[in-house]
């Protein structure tokens, strides 16, 4: 039986250790953290992430071959192989701060691993990482004086959130980079044959190190991209009067360009898109290369002007003030299906209203807990679990995420509460906007004309 140990019980460490469990009964799966109490919701019927299916593939495995700890200790004695799926957020402080990955997280766990093995270990790296940072976690490693040996792979993830047991399930590709060499070689076999009880050989991808650590930022680097190209063209369309919509599916049917992620919002959010960008920028920068730099910086600068245009917009909309307008804010997390709220564009959006003081409504069906930590100790926020409680008497409405039960609310119900002229800031164009302006809202898209019952 395969020992598998991941440090670090996150949104990553605790669905992919979850589903590894699930496909392979010949391997038992110890997840450990230093939050005891991160483990014990893993431990409990309230598990810490939202997921589609996640409860079911840990309740049918856990206690069977997939338990959740905090004996870090125990946990690496007995591992044969260890992921290492710790957070890297970006440097808040000293050289590199506002770009560089903080790896505070990561030494600590090669020197946790170092201080507990008595054997030696591959050692994986399934947290997103700056390239070359396999060396140095070598050398840390390798700095133990009892002759311990350690195997360095690199296997980022690619799952998304509200999607990942699905991704998980049925990966477009696994990567796996190791060292050229025979003991390196023999690592990326043994972590590629836990993926063999269920991904086909050929999405099984083997790279050297570098390429594997690199691959896995510009692969983030150019779906946020995607993002905030359709999203510059969503400024242009609400100039000209063409549809962002209608441009970018029709753009999107070359086949060299590809339909998917070509969505106009109000910017990505989620934990990892602006930090692994800026991660890149600083590796150009560290390299030399600034003018590569400066490209890749400007799809995060587009990113924080499209949330800023968005309230800019819904200013000029209301007669240029929403001071003391009742707002009402639906959906708060970065995406649907999930209660994630790390760099959601919603708290960017919140917080310019609260400056134009305004008075907000939020409302989301399963991040309102995390809203309330993000908004925590400002004036002038209320959290409704209800959505037709926060659509009371307010002026507007702005949907901040496209959950799809927002689509099957009554709106005429809710237009009926509002104050009038009733406006809805449709920020993940989710609306149908021709009936919701045969209600009577004036309706704002992203990208879009404007549907209202004003003169011009
Ligand atoms: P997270 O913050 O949800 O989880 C990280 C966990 O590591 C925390 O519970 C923390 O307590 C634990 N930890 C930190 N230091 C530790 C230590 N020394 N010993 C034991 N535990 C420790 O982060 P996440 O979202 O799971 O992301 C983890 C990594 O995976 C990041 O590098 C991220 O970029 C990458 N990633 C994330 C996603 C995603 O969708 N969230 C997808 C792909 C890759
Ligand atoms: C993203 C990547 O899709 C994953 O492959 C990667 O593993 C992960 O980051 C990571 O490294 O953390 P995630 O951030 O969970 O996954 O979710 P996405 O579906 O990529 O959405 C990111 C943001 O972009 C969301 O705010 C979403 O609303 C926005 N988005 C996405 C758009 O505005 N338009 C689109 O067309 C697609």
């Amino acid at each position: 039986m395969t020992n598998i140990v991941c440090i670090g019980a996150g949104y990553v460490g605790g669905p992919t250790m979850a589903v590894i469990a699930d496909k392979c009964k010949d391997c038992r799966v110890t997840v450990v953290d230093i939050n005891s109490k991160r483990i014990d919701a893993w431990n409990s019927d309230s598990l810490p992430v939202y997921e589609p299916g996640l409860d079911e593939v840990v309740f049918r495995n856990r206690g069977k071959n997939l338990f959740y700890s905090t004996d870090i200790p125990a946990a690496i004695k007995a591992a044969d192989i260890i992921f290492v799926s710790v957070n890297t957020p970006t440097k808040t402080f000293g050289s590199g701060a506002g770009k560089a990955a903080d790896l505070q997280f990561l030494e600590k766990t090669a020197r946790s691993i170092v201080e507990y093995a008595e054997g030696d270990k591959i050692v994986v790296e399934k947290s997103t990482l700056p390239v070359r940072t396999a060396q140095a976690l070598s050398q840390v490693l390798h700095a133990n004086t009892r002759g311990l040996k350690f195997q360095i792979v690199s296997n980022p993830e690619f799952l998304a959130e509200g999607t990942a047991i699905e991704d998980l399930n049925h990966p477009d590709r696994v990567l796996i980079g190791g060292m050229d060499t025979p003991e390196g070689h023999a690592a990326v076999d043994k972590v590629a044959d836990i993926y063999r009880h269920w991904v086909p050989e050929d999405r099984i991808i083997t790279t050297n190190l570098w390429s594997s650590e690199l691959t896995k930022l510009v692969s983030n680097a150019l779906l946020a991209q995607r993002v905030s190209s359709v999203n510059s063209i969503s400024a242009l369309c609400e100039k000209t009067g063409a549809d962002i919509d209608q441009v970018a599916s029709v753009a999107g049917r070359d086949s060299r360009i590809g339909a998917r992620f070509l969505k106009a919002g109000l910017g990505f959010g989620g934990s990892c898109f602006k930090k692994d960008i800026l991660n890149l920028v600083y590796l150009c920068e560290h390299y030399g290369l600034p003018e590569v730099a400066a490209y890749w910086e400007s799809v995060v600068k587009i990113n924080d002007y499209q949330a800023t245009r968005f309230v800019g917009n819904m200013l000029s909309s209301m007669f240029n003030t929403v001071a003391d307008k009742k707002i009402a804010i639906l959906g708060f997390a970065f995406k649907s299906d999930t209660g994630d709220t790390r760099e959601s564009p919603a708290i960017a959006v919140c917080r310019q209203l609260l400056d134009e003081h305004a008075r907000l409504y939020v409302h989301d069906p399963k991040a309102l807990e995390n809203a309330k930590l993000d908004l925590a100790g400002c004036e002038n926020v209320t959290f409704c679990e209800d959505p037709y409680e926060a659509v009371k008497g307010v002026h507007a409405l702005v949907i901040a995420t496209a959950w799809n039960s927002f689509k099957d609310l009554d709106y005429k119900r809710i237009y009926d509460l509002m104050e009038k002229p009733a406006f809805i800031f449709d920020g993940r164009n989710l609306l149908d906007a021709e009936e919701m302006y045969e209600i009577g809202f004036n309706v704002y898209g992203i990208g879009k004309e404007p549907k209202t019952r004003f003169r011009k």
